[in-house]
């Protein structure tokens, strides 16, 4: 009989796309809209990056390569590693993916088996929903709460860890909230981590991403992923480089070999030119991403500032990232209407919480990969409609 298999059923995909299509649909009938929906930098990719990118396909650099990433580019990151993070992972410890998305699933299907649990931050990432569940294990997840600022807490996580729990998933500086954890909060959970004998994924693609008023601290540091820490970075947010599809991995060498089996039998390796890029990235002239952090830090302050002054919404200074998650839940509906309403009456696409959890109803996420412009225009129009609510 035909049927589609049971693995094909779990797959969800990323919620927010439902949304994105609504919008397309409005943008066709004309309705200009400002998007602050999705997390993608409006800045083009740094021209030092896109010219090494050249300059490989123009030497011939078209060919299969290492599935574990190319020699240059791995020893690059090993470098990267212990400047950033304070040890130099060996090279049996590093592998190159196509993104940081896909190696979450690398990580759930190395680490889980049917059944077994998987605790995820709520709100976090949809992708980590998607893959646990695609992989047969259960996703449990753990409440980040507004009264700590969406800082990760480990007596929020303990009590919910079983015999069955396997993997420990988390994220900082974090999406959607752009909460920072801080350092004893990171070590608290590491301690958990090696009491219940838990592999830890740390999903740092925000690391670079960070404000200055409080430091990012690696959890990866602290056993030098060498026994349970993946460390998980990817190079499409700070760099500008979601169309690349580029991100590595520091893992304990048995934990990473699998996930190079893994990413060999799905994708053979990551493309030769995109690999330069990513060292030109990580080795090159850090300028660009300075600028582009000091325009986020602009725009974050201006939303920030401009969301508490609307009556009826609350909302952290985020530490990281590029998200403002403002508590709406005073308007008394759910955030799926509430982001209906601003679509509808104000003309901007933000996403709302419960998209990214049970714990996120009650806030809606906004990205400010937008120019300052477009966050006042956006500014303005929310506060009109939340008027009318
Ligand atoms: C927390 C988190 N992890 C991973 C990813 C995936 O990033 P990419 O696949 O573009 O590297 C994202 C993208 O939004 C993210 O927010």
């Amino acid at each position: 009989m035909r049927e589609i298999s049971i693995n094909a059923r779990h797959i969800e995909g990323q919620p927010m796309f439902r949304l994105i299509d609504k919008v397309k649909r409005l943008e066709a009938q004309g309705r200009r809209i400002i998007h602050l929906e999705i997390g993608d930098p409006d800045f083009g990719t740094p021209k030092v990056i896109t010219e090494a990118a050249k300059k490989s396909l123009d030497a011939g650099e078209t060919h299969y390569g290492s599935s574990w990433g190319m020699t240059d580019f791995v020893e690059a990151i090993r470098q990267t590693t212990q400047r950033s993070r304070g040890f130099t992972p060996a090279t049996d410890q590093v592998l190159v993916t196509p993104g940081a998305n896909i190696a979450i699933f690398y990580a759930v299907f190395c680490l889980s088996n049917p059944g077994q649990e998987v605790l995820v931050p709520d709100p976090g990432f949809p992708t980590y929903l998607s893959a646990i569940r695609m992989c047969g294990a259960v996703p449990v997840p753990y409440p980040l709460r507004d009264r700590n600022a969406f800082r990760l807490r480990a007596e929020d996580i303990e009590p919910l860890i079983t015999d069955k729990t396997r993997l420990l998933i988390i994220n900082s500086p974090q999406n959607p909230t752009g909460a920072i954890t801080e350092p004893d909060a990171l070590k608290e959970i590491y301690e958990l981590a090696v009491k219940h004998d838990l592999y830890v994924y740390s999903d740092e693609i925000y690391a670079r991403m960070v404000y200055g008023d409080q430091d990012f601290f690696s959890i990866a540091g602290l056993d030098a992923c060498k026994e349970r820490v993946i460390l998980s970075n990817g190079f499409s947010k700070a760099f500008s480089m979601t169309g690349w599809r580029l991100g590595a991995v520091v893992a304990p060498p048995e934990v990473a070999e699998r996930m190079m089996l893994l990413l060999q039998t799905t994708s053979s390796c990551v493309s030769a030119f995109v690999q330069r890029a990513g060292l030109e990235a990580i080795t090159g002239d850090q300028q660009p991403v300075r600028e582009m952090m000091a325009e986020y830090k602009a725009r974050r302050d201006l939303l920030v500032n401009g969301l508490n002054a609307i009556p009826g919404i609350s909302c952290h200074l985020p530490g990281g990232a590029f998200y403002a998650f403002p508590n709406i839940s005073s308007f008394g509906m759910t955030s799926e209407a509430f982001a209906d309403a601003m679509l509808d009456k104000a003309g901007v696409a933000l996403l709302p919480g419960s998209n990214f959890g049970d714990q996120g109803e009650g806030f809606v996420r906004i990205c400010y990969a937008s120019s300052r412009e477009n966050i006042s225009a956006a500014l303005d129009s929310i506060a009109q409609a939340c008027k009318a609510l």
